[in-house]
């Protein structure tokens, strides 16, 4: 099995996202991203590619998922259904999947590994991410981080792994 991850920022009432962009602005969590991320490949619905600031994301490959068949975008490696994710995905590196909500939902039951930030507060949000099962997901590691005047909200970083 293709080693893949899901990276997300997810609040306590499980928000992830309003009006096609986040719900906050966390430096520590971004730096969190970039240093997990770069080097390998990066899986997004086109949602997700077009709410980034700047795309596509730098040193990175940036796979982008669409219905639109034959639809290209500028420097992305483009997927036109989730077979196709498998198929692009590394054989011997890490995979990440980093979003949105339609893309985290087909590929929660899959994955092997969650890279979650916890942002210990409530949002209005328009998406949403599904459940995290504790039946088959186990927290193996856990930083705690507090409210400072770059982050203004707590937050935490946790790793579950699946259970066999
Ligand atoms: N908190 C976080 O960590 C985080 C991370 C990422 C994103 N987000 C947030 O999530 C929101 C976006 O999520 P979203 O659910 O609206 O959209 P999304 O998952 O980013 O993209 C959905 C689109 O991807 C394409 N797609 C998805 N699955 C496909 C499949 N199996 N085959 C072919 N195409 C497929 C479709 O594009 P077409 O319509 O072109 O067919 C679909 O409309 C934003 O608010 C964003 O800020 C949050």
């Amino acid at each position: 099995m293709k080693p893949i991850s899901i990276i997300v920022a997810i609040a306590e009432n499980n928000a992830i996202g309003k009006d096609n962009q986040l719900l906050w602005h966390l430096p520590e969590d971004l730096k969190r991203f970039k240093k997990i991320t770069e080097g390998h490949k990066i899986i997004m619905g086109k949602n997700t590619y077009y709410s980034l600031p700047k795309r596509p994301l730098p040193k990175r490959t940036n796979v982008v998922l669409t219905d639109n068949a034959g639809e290209q975008i500028d420097d992305c490696v483009m997927a036109y259904s989730f077979d196709d994710v498998i198929s692009i995905c590394d054989p011997d590196k890490e995979n990440f999947i980093i979003g949105g909500g339609l893309v985290y939902r087909q590929f929660l039951p899959i994955v092997q590994t969650l890279y979650i930030t916890k942002v210990h507060a409530f949002f209005e949000a328009d998406i949403f991410f599904p459940l995290i099962d504790p039946d088959n997901w186990k927290a193996t590691e856990i930083e705690n981080y507090f409210i400072d005047d770059k982050h203004p909200y707590n937050y935490s970083f946790v790793t579950y792994r699946r259970k066999s």
